[in-house]
């Protein structure tokens, strides 16, 4: 078989609810086995794991779909959270390499640009939350 075989590019994009539900299910499955970052998920989701993919189901598809099925406030789990940049990165790495590996085009490229800026989003406001009293709202 010619080799050029080998390189056709299979990947779509994100175009569906199947195609979230694949992104949501393989990253956080990632997650689960991610020495960084399991004994924080697990500790506060514990046996809440099918209601969590859930809602991040219908986070990805507002975010990426232009469904509106997701409605709260994404950042107030995360204030008391113990984590800093490392985890972020690890986050983002195993995000985008969940992208990259199902799917291609530009809505796999928004996920991955999405998904960096909430990282940073959070980051700051973690960090600005831990040096004060403050009870975040939003
Ligand atoms: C500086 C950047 C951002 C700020 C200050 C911000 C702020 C907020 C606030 C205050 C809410 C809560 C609204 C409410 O309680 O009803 C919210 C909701 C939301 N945010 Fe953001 N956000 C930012 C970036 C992002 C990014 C990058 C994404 C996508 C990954 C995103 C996705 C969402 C979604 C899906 C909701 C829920 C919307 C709804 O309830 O209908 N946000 N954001
Ligand atoms: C190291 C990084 C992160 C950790 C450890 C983390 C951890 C968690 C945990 C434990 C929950 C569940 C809270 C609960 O149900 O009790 C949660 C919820 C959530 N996470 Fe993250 N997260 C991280 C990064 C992110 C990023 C970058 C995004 C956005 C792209 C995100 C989006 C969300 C959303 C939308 C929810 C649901 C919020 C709600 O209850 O409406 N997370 N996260």
């Amino acid at each position: 078989m010619p080799l050029f075989l080998y390189r056709m590019e299979t990947r779509n994009d994100i175009q569906n609810i199947e195609d979230i539900k694949l992104l949501v299910d393989t990253f956080y499955g990632r997650v689960r086995e991610d020495e960084q970052l399991k004994e924080i998920f697990n500790t506060v989701i514990q046996n809440r794991w099918p209601e969590h993919l859930n809602k991040m189901y219908r986070f990805w598809q507002t975010v990426l779909l232009d469904e509106h099925t997701y409605h709260g406030s994404p950042f107030v789990p995360h204030a008391k959270l113990p984590v800093s940049e490392t985890h972020f990165e690890q986050w983002i790495k195993l995000f985008n390499e969940t992208v990259d590996t199902h799917f291609c085009g530009t809505k796999a490229e928004r996920a991955k640009w999405q998904g960096s800026r909430m990282a940073e989003m959070f980051l700051i406001k973690i960090n600005y939350f831990k040096n004060s009293q403050t009870i975040p709202l939003v």
